[in-house]
């Protein structure tokens, strides 16, 4: 099986009220999870048996074990 915990990303929000959303792992994807960031601050999280996915909605940097990307940019 995949270790989950391994899996860290990390955002950084790059305006106020920037939400990290955990979508659930398994037969049904839903909500589970909103976490507000305000410009500056920062996350550190990892995908775990019950999140296997995440929305970011808003301006944020975001890393992962892919490179680095930016989400609530226009390009
Ligand atoms: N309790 C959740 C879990 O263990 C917390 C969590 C982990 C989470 N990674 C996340 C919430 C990423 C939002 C985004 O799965």
């Amino acid at each position: 099986m995949t270790n989950h915990q391994t899996d860290y990303f990390v955002i950084k929000a790059k305006e106020n009220g920037v939400q990290v959303i955990g979508l659930t792992r398994g037969q049904d994807t839903r909500f589970h999870h909103a976490e507000k960031l305000d410009r500056g601050e920062v996350m550190i999280a990892e995908f775990t048996e019950h999140t296997s996915a995440v929305k970011i909605r808003g301006k944020a940097t975001i890393w992962t074990k892919f490179g680095s990307i930016e989400a609530g940019d226009n390009n």
